[in-house]
């Protein structure tokens, strides 16, 4: 479950907005053209957000991720080639986090919490939680 959680935390806020590609070709690709030398952008919130593939995309669904289909769109880390060599490294990291956050603490939210998205998720008055030690 909690690599579904994490999958769920990074389709919503990616931290690579985009990723540069080059074509070496003219490459067709549905009835376009893309020529030689051309830089394309790849924008993964446009995927991760698109509701024909993300049912409901803005919700906060870590149940999502039963479904295998789920990954077959999702580029987080990349993909191909240049896949994010710390991909298992920072899933590792987060997975420790999470486990520690909800084992032996608990939080609220103090203030702010506005969503803006451009598309990168940011928050335009902070997101303030104020977090303890289970116990205090
Ligand atoms: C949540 C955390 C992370 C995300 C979402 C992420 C995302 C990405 C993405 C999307 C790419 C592909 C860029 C492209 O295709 O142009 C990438 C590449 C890469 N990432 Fe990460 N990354 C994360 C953490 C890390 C960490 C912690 C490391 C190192 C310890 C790392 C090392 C790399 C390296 C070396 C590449 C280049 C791989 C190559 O070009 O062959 N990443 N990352």
């Amino acid at each position: 479950m909690t690599g579904k959680v994490i999958n769920e935390t990074v389709r919503l806020a990616n931290i690579a907005p985009i990723m540069f590609r080059k074509a070496l070709t003219d490459v067709q690709i549905e009835g376009y053209t893309i020529p030689a030398g051309w830089s394309v952008i790849v924008c993964p919130a446009a995927v991760h957000l698109n509701p024909d593939i993300y049912k409901d995309p803005l919700a906060f669904n870590p149940w999502r991720w039963k479904n295998d289909g789920a990954y077959k769109y999702f580029m987080a880390f990349g993909g191909g080639m240049r896949f994010c060599a710390g991909a298992d490294f920072s899933k590792m990291q987060m997975a420790v986090f999470l486990h520690y956050l909800v084992t032996e603490y608990r939080w609220r939210v103090v203030n702010g919490g506005k969503i803006v998205r451009t598309p990168d998720l940011a928050f335009p008055d902070g997101f303030h939680v104020q977090i303890k030690a289970k116990g205090c």
